[in-house]
């Protein structure tokens, strides 16, 4: 196969996953204010973004601020003709912008975020969608723990442009009577509904009422959108301790660990405990079922007794002809694949193997157990690993291949409201450097623990 060939036949998986559903889908969320809709819209459009399925989340709140940026409680009483002027021409300009964005074939999924609390409301969007054929899928969130709310004010809205500079305390109570007025008016989709395409999640998906979903994607969003919790928790990620491969620079294989990644699987535990463990807290172990990441979790797994699950899923990407070899000797046997690796190195498919893409097809199931799970740590490979990362980083495809994840460092992931925060924790044992950069064929280097780049 030439290089060319190699290319044009990862192009061809790449049209498939695009056009894999063809309709267009308008995800709308419903819900009283405080209810997690942009919580769950910004979710789905990151998950649908790493499976490379172009989304785009329209934010009617956003529209609104334009001119209105600071608006009292009031402004939203449904018997304020100017607020309700101002609040329509907003749902209007994120309507005419989400159609624009469909017919300049920008993407397959639109998320429109607004509280779209009205059964004439959602007529309008129906309509307005049917008639440029798009489908539509309502995702209504109703909550009625009054605590859950009043947390979710003072975690969020507090600090919303909507309130900048002032007083939180004053902000919570303005925005508690912001969502009394949309109490006055709101309709939650019932049996009157039924025609549409719609899943209710109530209680943060304690119950969830699925009704009439008609496509493969709308229904791998369900099952996304179902599964997201809200607990406190976090998600380490650790690739192997060093091993004999890494040492020779050898791609791929079922080596064990060196002698230095014999020391970072036993110094593993005490890391984990020195990242911030809550009190009373378990976490689940995930390896993936070579040897290498077994053995570097085996201490883990002795001393704190944690339950341990091994994935094929979570095996390295496979090298195919080439597992076994050193880049160097890659760049010499197949010149062409080396190059076109570079070129496109997310598509780019080993022959007999696998690329990037792959691994991210095969780590959609990871994806969605992690989203129903805890606290979990993983400990994989590099390829892997990357993959994993970007999810829960919004990593772009084209910079996932080649980020830096360094030997005997330990990452911790905490999600929170908006976004995922991130702490590294080093071991400091020394490991050789696997990172290649564009155009390099260089054996692997030795790295002090001290003066591992991150990049
Ligand atoms: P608004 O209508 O004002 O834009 P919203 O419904 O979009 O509000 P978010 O801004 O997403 O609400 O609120 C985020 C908060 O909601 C977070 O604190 C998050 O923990 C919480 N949350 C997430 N999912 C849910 C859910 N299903 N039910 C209730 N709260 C949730
Ligand atoms: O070198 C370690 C390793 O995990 C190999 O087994 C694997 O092929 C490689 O990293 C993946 O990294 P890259 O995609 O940068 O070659």
């Amino acid at each position: 196969m030439s290089s060319k060939s190699v290319i044009r036949s990862q192009q061809q998986h790449k049209v498939f996953i695009a056009s894999s559903d063809e309709s267009k889908i308008c995800v709308v969320m419903v819900g009283l204010p405080a209810r997690g809709k942009s919580l769950i819209a910004g979710k789905a459009m990151r998950y649908l973004a790493w499976v490379g399925i172009p989304a785009r989340v329209f934010n009617v709140g956003s529209y609104r601020r334009h001119n209105t940026p600071q608006p009292q409680a009031t402004f939203f009483d449904p018997h304020n003709a100017e607020g309700e002027r101002m609040r329509r021409a907003a749902a209007e300009a994120a309507m005419s912008d989400m159609l624009a964005w469909f017919q300049a074939g920008k993407g397959v999924v639109a998320i429109l975020d607004a509280t779209n609390s009205t059964k004439e409301r959602r007529k309008w969007i129906h309509e307005q969608c049917t008639a440029a054929d798009i489908e539509t899928l309502f995702v209504e969130s109703i909550c009625d723990d009054e605590d859950l709310i009043m947390n979710n004010i003072r975690e969020v809205k507090t600090t919303s442009p909507d309130y900048k500079g002032q007083d939180p305390e004053l902000a919570a109570l303005d925005f508690r009577n912001r969502i009394v007025n949309y109490e006055k008016v709101y309709e939650t989709i019932d049996d009157g509904e039924k025609q549409y395409t719609y899943v209710k999640l109530i209680n943060v998906g304690s119950t969830v009422i699925i009704n009439q979903i008609k496509d493969y994607l709308s229904s791998r969003l369900v099952y996304y959108i179902q599964n997201l919790h809200i607990k406190p928790r976090s998600i380490w990620l650790s690739r192997h301790g060093e091993s004999e491969y890494n040492l020779t620079g050898r791609i791929g294989g079922d080596s064990n660990i060196s002698e230095r990644g014999e020391a970072y699987a036993r110094a593993l535990p005490e890391l984990l405990r020195k990242s911030g463990i809550p009190e009373n807290t378990k976490i689940v172990i995930w390896t993936s079922t070579l040897r290498r990441t077994i053995q570097s979790a085996r201490h883990l797994k002795a001393e704190t007794g944690f339950e341990k699950l091994e994935w094929k899923a979570l095996d390295e990407l496979d090298s195919g002809v080439c597992d076994g070899l050193t880049y160097e000797e890659i760049a010499e046997k197949y010149p062409e694949d080396f190059a076109a690796r570079d070129e496109d190195k997310y598509n780019y498919r080993y022959r007999g193997g696998e690329s990037y893409r792959d691994v991210v097809i095969r780590l959609e199931p990871i994806i969605m157990e992690l989203e129903r799970s805890e606290n979990v740590i993983i400990v994989t490979h590099q390829a892997v690993l990357r993959c994993i990362y970007s999810y829960f980083m919004n990593v772009p495809q084209e910079k996932s291949p080649w980020m830096e994840v360094p030997l005997h460092t330990l990452i911790k992931l905490t999600p929170r409201a908006y976004g995922t925060e991130e702490q590294r924790f080093k071991a400091g044992i020394s490991a050789v450097s696997t990172w290649r950069g564009k155009g390099s064929s260089a054996k692997h280097q030795d790295f002090p623990a001290d003066e591992q780049v991150q990049k």
